[in-house]
């Protein structure tokens, strides 16, 4: 059995930051979100992976995730020149995946607790295809299936308008090859793209069997600020405290994880909350659920339930920072002059609450 994780894609619901990095690297807890993935895989016994990447982020993926040694895993990465759908991302692994059945698990999706039950149901049972559903009261922006009595999917229909089922389709399936049929039958949709879902329909008009496997632990879509929070909270929730680091004059609540080099100086962290390599946090209050990547500075201010990239200063800032996700090498700071005036230096489309 392969691995295909999609890496590449537009990232257009989490700009700025993808215009310059790729939206599967931003961290969640200091861990780039792809890495969740990479991991679930082998985890299940799957070491052989292809990386899907786009022409503007590859490189940085590429970089990041290495040849796949450092997971016990090797990896042979696939340049998809346009995004034009998960399927096309399928079509162009073909050479790749071959005569194999195989696990695409789309790279800004986090599923706790792994993928180990759901690989061995498809791999102990005759199917050809499995399918991942999570229960939601509103799936209406998903693709959405509809299951017979026998457990087996009957129809999926993306974005549906009405109110259908409670399920919704996740990032993860399995396929057999017989997939590469229905990814060469299929056509564009109205917004240009190979859908999953037409593909998933294509095997079930077959009359083949598509199963599902309905999730019970928590899954998030990280494409947009409020999702890669929430991974970050069930990621930190789940981790023991740990200090690599230093503390002076400071106090630690809770869990709360320096990494290597950190520095706490006349601070006070509520964890849960993790501070990267090299990172100075001075005069400072970090509370829960705040990751902090690495060689970050955090000095005179206030900081809560965010995400800061690495590089980062945030110094002598008067208002509490919330809900935040703060791209890599970006400097806030407050410079009170006599008019008091803000000073800022934003990507298009950049959102600042003052
Ligand atoms: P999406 O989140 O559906 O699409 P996107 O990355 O273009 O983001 P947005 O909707 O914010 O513009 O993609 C799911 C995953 O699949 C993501 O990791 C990117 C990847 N992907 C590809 O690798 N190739 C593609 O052609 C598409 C559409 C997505």
């Amino acid at each position: 059995m392969k691995g295909l994780v999609l890496s590449g894609g537009k990232g257009t619901r989490l700009r700025p930051l993808t215009y310059t990095g790729a939206k599967q690297l931003v961290p969640v807890a200091n861990k780039p979100v792809l890495f969740y993935a990479l991991e679930d895989l082998v985890e299940a016994g799957v070491t052989e992976i292809g990386i899907v990447i786009s022409p503007e982020t590859g490189e940085q993926v590429k970089q990041a995730a290495g040849d796949g040694s450092r997971f016990g895993a090797r990896f042979t990465y696939l340049l998809q020149a346009q995004p034009l759908g998960i399927a096309h991302a399928i079509k162009i692994a073909q050479p790749f995946i071959g005569a194999d059945p195989f696990i695409l698990f789309l790279g800004d999706n986090f599923i706790r607790g792994g993928i180990v039950p759901q690989v061995n149901a498809f791999r102990g049972q005759a199917m050809d295809a499995q399918i991942i559903l999570y229960e939601m009261q509103d799936p209406s922006s998903m693709g959405v299936a509809i299951l017979n009595d026998q457990g087996r999917v009957q129809r999926v229909v993306e974005k549906p308008k009405q109110f259908i089922s409670p399920y919704a389709v996740i990032g993860i399936y399995m396929f057999s090859p017989l997939v590469f049929e229905a990814v060469h039958a299929i056509q564009p949709s109205a917004r240009g793209e190979l859908e999953i879902t037409d593909t998933i329909q294509y095997l079930v008009d077959k009359g083949l069997n598509v199963r599902a496997h309905r999730l019970t632990d928590a899954w998030v879509d990280t494409g947009r600020i409020g999702d890669m929070l929430e991974a970050n909270r069930l990621v930190l929730d789940v981790m023991s405290g740990k200090n690599d680091g230093s503390v002076e004059n400071s106090v630690l609540e809770g869990r709360v994880i320096l990494e290597q080099g950190a520095r706490v100086v006349n601070s006070k962290i509520r964890g849960p909350a993790i501070i990267g390599k090299g990172t100075l946090i001075e005069n400072a209050f970090v509370g829960p659920y705040t990751a902090i990547h690495h060689d970050c500075v955090v000095r005179n201010c206030e900081i809560e339930h965010s995400i800061v990239l690495d590089n980062s200063r945030l110094e002598d800032l008067r208002a509490r920072v919330a809900d935040s996700l703060i791209g890599r090498n970006a400097q806030i700071n407050h410079t009170a002059g006599p008019s008091q005036t803000i000073r800022l230096m934003l990507g298009d489309f950049s959102q600042v609450g003052l």
